[in-house]
């Protein structure tokens, strides 16, 4: 597979880097990130560590693009209108992990899957996968008389609150109990927890990749479900995954369990 990687730089881009070129199926045809990345004309395989691979960081998509079947994206929300709009012209599939997204970004990835494979998903890991069913039925057979509270740890240099994998677990929630209105955090008095809302916040600070738990606290009782991500080439692992997964699918959106199989 002919792998593009963009948001090269960043710390999920370098573990993309670093599987992608572990993997003896996978050929890295082109990196890219910012006009102003100060990386700009280095060997990408010497900025993950890897040693020269021969592929140049570039802040031209359409050329990084050139010759790939696939594209995988850990960028940030505002880079993405311009790369779905170029991968879609290219005709390479797109795996994007980018969290944060707005309106205008979800319409480009809808967009861009009327003519591409796309597979977007807040979190690429299985185990985060397996969370999320789990908590559906966990609120589904605990009903209304528990409380569904969500609480995302992140290192101090994430920039979206709260995370992407936080949102998707409150939909799961939500698939379920479709009465549960999302609470971003409280502050004053705010006065007593009705039965229909569900807090959700974010913690941030350390080196922390990534910890998520489900609160579910009933009367007498309560279950924590949680997981945590103890190293990012689980992610980047899950991204090359969905990356072979997509090539050759018809244009469309798929997720991270059509990728995983359930
Ligand atoms: N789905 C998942 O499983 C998963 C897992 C982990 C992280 N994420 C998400 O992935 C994204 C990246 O995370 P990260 O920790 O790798 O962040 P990061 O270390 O800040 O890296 C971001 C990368 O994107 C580039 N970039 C940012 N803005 C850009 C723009 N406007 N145009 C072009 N390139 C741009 C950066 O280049 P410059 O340095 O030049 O700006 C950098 O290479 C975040 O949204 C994060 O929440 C998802």
């Amino acid at each position: 597979m002919k792998l593009a990687i963009f948001g090269a730089t960043g710390r999920m881009g370098q573990a993309v880097t670093r599987i992608a070129h572990e993997a003896e199926d996978i050929q890295i045809v082109g990196a890219m990130s910012g006009a102003d990345d100060p990386h700009l004309g280095r060997d990408i395989g010497e900025l993950a560590g890897v040693g020269t691979i021969g592929v140049e960081l570039s802040a031209d998509i359409a050329s990084g693009l050139l010759g790939a079947e696939a594209l995988i994206d850990f960028s940030s929300p505002q880079a993405t209108e311009e790369l779905f709009a170029q991968a879609q012209r290219a005709g390479v599939a797109v795996v994007s992990g980018t969290t944060g997204m707005d309106d205008a970004g979800w319409a480009m990835i809808d967009q861009a899957a009327q003519k591409v494979p796309v597979v977007w998903a807040a979190n690429m890991s299985r185990g985060v996968q397996v969370l999320a069913e789990v908590v559906r039925h966990a609120v589904e057979r605990l009903g209304l008389e528990f409380d569904v509270e969500i609480v995302d740890v992140h290192h101090r240099k994430k920039v979206d609150s709260p995370s992407g994998t936080a949102i998707r677990l409150a939909e799961a929630a939500q698939e379920v109990r479709p009465d549960l209105k999302e609470v971003r955090g409280r502050d004053g008095i705010v006065g007593a927890r009705s039965t229909d809302e569900m807090g959700i916040f974010g913690v941030r600070g350390g080196d922390v990749i990534g910890d998520h738990t489900v609160h579910l606290l009933g009367n007498g009782e309560r279950l924590e479900l949680t997981h945590r991500a103890t190293d990012r080439s689980l992610f980047a692992r899950g991204a090359v995954s969905a990356a072979r997964f997509a090539v050759g699918k018809p244009p469309g959106r798929y997720t991270i369990a059509d990728v995983l199989g359930g």
